[in-house]
């Protein structure tokens, strides 16, 4: 097992990654109080909850469970409300633990119900997907939809502890590796050329999930993450270096509607995008640009996206969270390894980056 830790002054907290962890023993100093709120889907629960439950059983904690339907489509305030329902109904106080047993979804839900029930209780997050686990459990996000708008509402809430262990990626659909892959790309591409190396090189043993592998993979990243998160918590600057890809690929999403494409596969082909666009700058080389493809396709991740109107691609993209006073700001590839957030384009080259990385009308 290797330990990381989000340096955070007072609110420090840990971030255990093995395989087949002691979670007890692991989790058992994060737990303040005697009442764990367990917060999962159907299909995560179906496999994982009662291991976990005798977990927490284990340390004598009085165990409530809440149960959500699973989807990004349920990411909303009705759902959030059921968290709050099953918290009240167990009569949990402000000394209970929530813990989030799942992907993103519901790592995002059950962190924001944390940091708003009672105005803010204790919470930890033991991530089962990919993505959460080198995204989305770090870093205090949180968070629902808006019927208007992606990730619209939330709060930060750092966890107390986050627990990644690969036993769980076991189960994990093909296309859910795949969509975490991108974002374990992303860190390489955006800030570690040596990893990207040792992608290259580990990618096809890392898609048929070899343990070892799959840990490093994620330690590196994390390691990434907590760095970002210590220097730049609420994403005054540096952390905005974390949505490589996420802008062209928050457009991919929005006009094929949710959930037709995952979030990964979309941000892998806005890596391309951003990619392109990097190499129109003078910044990457064609032999750079080739490399990003290659790294994404190992991980059978899309390239390309369908044809897109470049006139809704770009409305959607002035959506963003990063536009800043009107102005587009992306995040781009100086060198592979190295991004920066830049607002110097022209809309000719924007939109060729678009439109070559798209298939044909
Ligand atoms: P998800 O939570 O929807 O999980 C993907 C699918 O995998 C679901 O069907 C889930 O039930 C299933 N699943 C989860 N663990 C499993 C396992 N071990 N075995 C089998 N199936 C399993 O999706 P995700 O990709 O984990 O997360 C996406 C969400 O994360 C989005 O809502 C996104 O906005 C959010 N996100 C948040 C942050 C952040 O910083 N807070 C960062 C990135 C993404
Ligand atoms: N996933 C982007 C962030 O945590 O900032």
């Amino acid at each position: 097992m290797q330990t990381l830790y989000v340096e955070l002054g007072t609110r420090r907290y840990p971030i255990f990654i093995g395989q087949s962890l002691d979670s007890a023993e692991l989790l058992a100093p994060y737990i303040s109080g005697q009442q764990v709120m367990i917060v999962t889907n159907t299909t995560v629960a179906a496999l994982y909850l009662s291991y976990y439950q005798a977990q927490f059983e284990k340390l004598g904690k009085k165990i409530a469970v809440c149960i959500l339907p699973d989807g990004e489509k349920y990411k909303n305030f009705e759902q959030l409300h059921l968290i709050f329902d099953a918290l009240l109904e167990a009569g949990f106080n402000r000394d209970c633990t929530v813990v989030a047993l799942g992907g993103g979804v519901i790592g995002d839900m059950a962190g924001y119900a944390a940091a708003s029930f009672q105005r803010g209780v204790n919470f930890i997050q033991i991530p089962t997907t990919l993505l959460s686990q080198v995204d989305s459990s770090v870093g205090g996000k949180t968070g629902i939809n808006h019927p208007l708008g992606k990730n619209m509402i939330g709060a930060f809430k750092q966890p107390e502890a986050v627990i990644a262990d690969m036993r769980v990626l076991e189960t994990l659909p093909e296309r859910e590796l795949s969509a975490g892959m991108a974002e374990v790309i992303k860190y390489a591409l955006l800030c570690d050329a040596d990893f990207l190396l040792w992608l290259e090189q580990n990618m096809p043993a890392l898609m048929q999930r070899d343990p070892a592998l799959l840990a490093e993979a994620v330690y590196r990243c994390c390691a990434h993450k907590a760095r970002i998160v210590a220097n730049d918590e609420t994403e005054k600057g540096e952390r905005a270096l974390l949505n490589l890809g996420h802008t062209f690929g928050h457009a991919i999403e929005s006009y094929l509607g949710y959930g037709v494409w995952l979030h990964g596969e979309a941000v892998a082909t806005g890596m391309v995008m951003a990619a392109t666009l990097s190499e129109q700058l003078g910044w990457l080389n064609t032999q750079d640009v080739v490399r990003v493809k290659h790294i994404l396709a190992q991980a059978n991740l899309p390239v390309t996206c369908p044809y897109i109107p470049v006139e809704q691609f770009l409305g959607y993209m002035a959506h963003d969270k990063k536009v800043l006073n009107g102005q587009l700001r992306l995040i781009l590839l100086k060198n592979l390894g190295q991004a920066v957030i830049h607002n110097e384009f022209t809309q000719d080259a924007l939109i060729e980056s678009i439109t070559s990385n798209q298939l044909p009308a």
